[in-house]
């Protein structure tokens, strides 16, 4: 709940309860206000529930702060300048994201051997940035930057990625680009992913699982055969009993 006690008091996510497996990948939608990007902030602990628990491999992560509990989580957002430093250089970039996970075990900054690693991973992008390692983050293009923040969000192998509308910002062929990165990374590495799109047919297209959500609950979700049989226009019916008793323009933003 925001603001409690105020006028502007909103419950953004009310009694939901969602359990994922291991390698599930879960697209999510849901009208603007739903609390899908308030349900990622939970998960994340940018924001602390009122009630309830998160639970990573069955261990309460309420007492673990947001930069601890980013050892366990990868996150993309939907502004290609969020999840990397523009005056570091690539190499610089992969470097503090690796060290985030693997603190004791390693020296920090970019030794000749990590430096091989990076490469292989750059590699996997099909950009050549691999051939660009000590170039300035903020010298890429958007569409760069957000593959890199990809990588630099799953290449640690996290227990769940938390991908919030992170093609929104993309042109068409860039976010197509980085919606097959996203494929191609998770199923690599089997990560249990949950992904926010308003895209219904990446919805459909992606993942074994789908939730929808409405006035912070979960109203609808498919998996495995059923969630392979959706279109978007059955979704769309689903959608339409959900909102049969408000207007048309919740439909509409949607899609
Ligand atoms: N920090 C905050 N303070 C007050 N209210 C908030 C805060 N964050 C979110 N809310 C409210 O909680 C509700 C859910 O917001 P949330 O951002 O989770 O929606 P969303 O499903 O991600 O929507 P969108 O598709 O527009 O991104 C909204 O009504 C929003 O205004
Ligand atoms: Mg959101």
């Amino acid at each position: 709940m925001f603001n409690e006690g105020s006028l502007d008091e909103k419950i953004a996510l009310d009694h939901l309860s969602l359990s994922l497996n291991e390698g599930d990948f879960v697209t999510v939608i849901g009208s603007n206000g739903a609390g899908k990007s308030t349900l990622l902030n939970v998960i994340a602990g940018r924001i602390t529930p009122d009630d309830g628990d998160v639970r990573i491999k069955n261990q309460s992560m309420l007492d673990v702060r947001e930069f601890k509990r980013s050892r366990y989580i990868g996150r993309v957002f939907q502004d290609p300048m969020a999840g990397t430093s523009p005056t570091l250089t690539i190499e610089e970039n992969l470097a503090i994201a690796y060290s985030r996970v693997h603190k004791r075990t390693l020296r920090p900054g970019v030794t000749a051997k990590r430096r091989v690693f990076f490469k292989e991973q750059l590699e996997m992008l099909g950009l050549g940035l691999e051939n660009r390692l000590s170039a300035k983050v903020g010298l890429l293009s958007g569409g760069e930057r957000q593959a890199l923040s990809l990588l630099m969000a799953t290449f640690t192998k996290p227990d769940i990625l938390l991908l919030d509308e992170h093609t929104a910002a993309l042109d068409p062929s860039r976010a197509e680009l980085i919606t097959n990165l996203t494929k191609k990374l998770v199923e690599k590495g089997n990560l249990t992913t949950l992904m926010i799109t308003h895209n219904m047919q990446q919805a459909v297209d992606l993942g074994n699982r789908l939730i929808m959500m409405d006035k912070g609950n979960i109203v609808f979700q498919a998996e495995g055969e059923q969630k392979q049989g959706l279109t978007v226009n059955s979704l769309l019916e689903e959608f339409s009993k959900i909102k049969s008793d408000s207007s048309l323009s919740d439909k509409a933003l949607l899609i």
